[in-house]
C-alpha cells in the first residue's frame, strides 16, 4: 500500500519525494586495492574513474581507494510530499547494508558511486530498485546496537561484524576528540549516481543532506569485519579490521537525514 503511494508521488514530476529519516549507524571508511574496485565501476551504464587526488590519498597506498561501509538502522522513515498522517502510516523502519565508493569522477565532478546495497524490506528493496534504480538485495539482517554486532546472510554468504566502542557514550558532533570524523562529512557530500526510470537522457543523481546539528551524536568504534563468500562480490572472504578513530576510521553516528528524490546530475 505505501509502496504504491511512493511510487504515484514520485513518478508525478511536480511532486516532491524527498524521504526523511533517522539512523543509528556504523559508518566505516577502508582502503581496499584500486584493481578488485574496478570490477565495480566496470559494472556501470556510464564511465567512472577513481579520484586519486581525494583528501584520504594521503593515508593509502597508491594503488588504494577507500570504501565507504554503512551499516546502518534507517528509523521513522517518512515521504515529506504525504500529509502527516499518511506519512505516519506509511512510516518505514528496516536494516540495510551500503557498499559506497566515494571520490569516483563522472563529468568532471566527485561523486558516490552505489554498487552494492541488502535491506531487510522487500518493500524497500522494491523501491529502491525503481525509484533509485541501485541493486539492493532482500536479506537476514540483523544489527544490535547493545551488543555492537551486525550481521548479513544472503544466498552468496554472510557478514558478520562487531564494533568495540572506544568512548562509553555518544558524543555531539564537533565534541573535542572526533576530528577525524572529518573525513565522513566530505566523503558523503557529493550527490550519488542514480539509475531510476526516467525519460530524461541525462545522468540521474541523489543526494543525502545529513543534518549534523539536529543533533547528531557520535563516538569511534573499533571494528571487526568478518566477509564469508562472495556476499560483497568484489570484495574477496576474509577479516578486515579499522582502529577507529582516524581519517580511514570507523564510526557510529545516530544522525537525522534527508534524501532528495533524483536530477539530473549536471
Ligand atoms: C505516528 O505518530 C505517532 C505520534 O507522533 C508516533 O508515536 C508513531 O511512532 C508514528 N508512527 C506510526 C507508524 O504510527
Ligand atoms: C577530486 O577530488 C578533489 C577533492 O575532493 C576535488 O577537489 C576535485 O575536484 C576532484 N577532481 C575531479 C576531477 O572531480
Ligand atoms: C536540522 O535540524 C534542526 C533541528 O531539528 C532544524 O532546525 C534545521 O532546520 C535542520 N536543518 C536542515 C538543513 O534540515
Ligand atoms: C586522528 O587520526 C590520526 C591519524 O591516524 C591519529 O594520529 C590521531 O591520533 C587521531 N586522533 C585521535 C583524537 O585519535
Amino acid at each position: 500500500m505505501s509502496m504504491i503511494i511512493f511510487f504515484l508521488f514520485c513518478f508525478i514530476p511536480i511532486s516532491n519525494c524527498d524521504i526523511t529519516c533517522r539512523t543509528t549507524s556504523w559508518w566505516v571508511l577502508q582502503p581496499f586495492p584500486k584493481s578488485l574496485l574496478q570490477q565495480f565501476l566496470d559494472e556501470s551504464k556510464v564511465t567512472l574513474t577513481f579520484n586519486s587526488s581525494n583528501p584520504l590519498a594521503r593515508f593509502m597506498q597508491d594503488d588504494e581507494h577507500p570504501v565507504y561501509f554503512e551499516f546502518t538502522t534507517p528509523t521513522n522513515c517518512e515521504y515529506t510530499a504525504l500529509p502527516p498522517t499518511l506519512a505516519n502510516i506509511t512510516e518505514q523502519t528496516f536494516v540495510e547494508f551500503k557498499l559506497e565508493i566515494p571520490y569516483i569522477i563522472l563529468n568532471n565532478k566527485n561523486i558516490m558511486f552505489k554498487p552494492l546495497l541488502y535491506q531487510n524490506s522487500l518493500q524497500n528493496v522494491a523501491a529502491t530498485q525503481v525509484v533509485y534504480g541501485l541493486p539492493a538485495n532482500f536479506a537476514i539482517m540483523n544489527a544490535d546496537f547493545d551488543k555492537n554486532t551486525y550481521s548479513i546472510s544472503y544466498e552468496k554468504g554472510s557478514v558478520q561484524v562487531s564494533f568495540e566502542p572506544l568512548i562509553p557514550n555518544l558524543v555531539p558532533f564537533g565534541s573535542p576528540g572526533t576530528a577525524n570524523f572529518s573525513s565522513f562529512v566530505d566523503a558523503n557530500v557529493s550527490p550519488w549516481l542514480a539509475f531510476p526510470f526516467s525519460l530524461s537522457h541525462n545522468t540521474q543523481c541523489a543526494s543525502h543532506k545529513y543534518n549534523f546539528t539536529a543533533p547528531a551524536l557520535i563516538r569511534p568504534v573499533k571494528m571487526s569485519l568478518n566477509v564469508i563468500g562472495d556476499i560483497l562480490e568484489a570484495i574477496p572472504s576474509g577479516i578486515y579490521t579499522n582502529e577507529g578513530n582516524q581519517p580511514l576510521g570507523a564510526w557510529q553516528i545516530d544522525v537525522s537525514y534527508r534524501v532528495t528524490q533524483t536530477y539530473d546530475c549536471d
